[in-house]
């Protein structure tokens, strides 16, 4: 198995260690490096994983460098990393907004990138994370970044041009989700039900759905109008939500969170 080093061992950092472990990824295989040492020396004995204390060394001991500092400490990051990076490390960052060509801009010389977006739901293993790399990246490099990253969960790949979108849809996608999933929480509170009827009623709708999706393999419309009888209870439902342009409402507000995550990146 390849070596990953980790860098930044905060929420998503941990979650990344957490499922490589749990994926079969040995303790001795996986090196880290964190900044703040209270926090390193427990990463260091719940994992059983070795600290680098300096960044630059880290480079030396692993092919796959996973960067998953806040965005706001790239630079530094990056400044104290890339000058040592060598022919063979692949860098894998998962900073929300970093694009490629501002890692790249830490050397002279070109190198091996993957940017990546995850989202939150890796910390139970179903994330959906985005990738896209450099031209330097072979084939079977990205493969084992693939690989690297299904351990929380589903990966597809991207055009770079697509991140703002997929941050949108995916890193705030859960907010949206949960939104949704409180607003009809309520309507059953409205309706009489006790509030945590109400949650497992809705969060069982949400799960049978997701899964019928999946399982039926059918489209959303297809699964839609299988509900939705000639003058039932769901067309008159479905209705006022057009009226209000429920669906438009939506996806205008997915496009200002796309519009916000291109403002943000840099
Ligand atoms: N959370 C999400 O849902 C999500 C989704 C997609 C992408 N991301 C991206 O994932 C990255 C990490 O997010 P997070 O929520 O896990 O952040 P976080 O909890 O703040 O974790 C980052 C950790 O890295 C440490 N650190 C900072 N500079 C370092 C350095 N030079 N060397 C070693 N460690 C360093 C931080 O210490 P200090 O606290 O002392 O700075 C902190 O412990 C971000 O770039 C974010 O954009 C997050």
């Amino acid at each position: 198995m390849e070596k990953i080093g980790l860098i930044g061992l905060g929420n998503m950092g941990e979650a990344i260690l957490k499922a490589l472990i749990s994926s079969g990824y040995k303790s001795e295989d996986l090196f880290f490096s964190e900044i703040k040492p209270e926090r390193a020396e427990f990463i260091a004995k719940r994992f059983k994983i070795t600290h680098v204390n300096d960044i630059k060394q880290i480079v030396n001991k692993v092919k796959y460098i996973i960067v998953a500092v806040k965005p706001q400490d790239a630079k530094k990051t990056l400044e104290d990393m890339i000058p040592n990076i060598n022919e063979e490390n692949v860098i894998i960052s998962i900073m929300a907004g970093v694009s490629i060509s501002k890692i790249l801009s830490f050397s002279s010389k070109e190198f091996k990138v993957v940017r990546a977006m995850p989202n939150i739901c890796a910390k139970v293993g179903q994330s959906i994370t985005a990738i896209t790399s450099n031209k330097k990246v072979e084939k079977h490099e990205l493969k084992e970044v693939k690989k690297i990253l299904s351990s929380i969960g589903h990966v597809v790949e991207i055009n770079e041009g697509h991140m703002d979108a997929m941050t949108a849809l995916s890193g705030s996608g859960p907010a949206f989700v949960l939104f949704f999933l409180e607003a009809m929480i309520d309507a059953g509170v409205k309706m009489g039900l006790a509030r945590e009827k109400s949650k497992e009623i809705v969060v069982q709708v949400l799960k049978g759905t997701v899964e019928m999706l999946e399982k039926e393999n059918l489209h959303p419309t297809m699964l839609k109008e299988m509900v939705t009888s000639p003058g039932g209870t769901t067309i008159y439902g479905l209705t006022y939500l057009e009226e209000k342009a429920f669906k438009g409402n939506l996806i205008k507000a997915i496009e200002r969170a796309a519009k916000r995550a291109g403002e943000l990146s840099i």
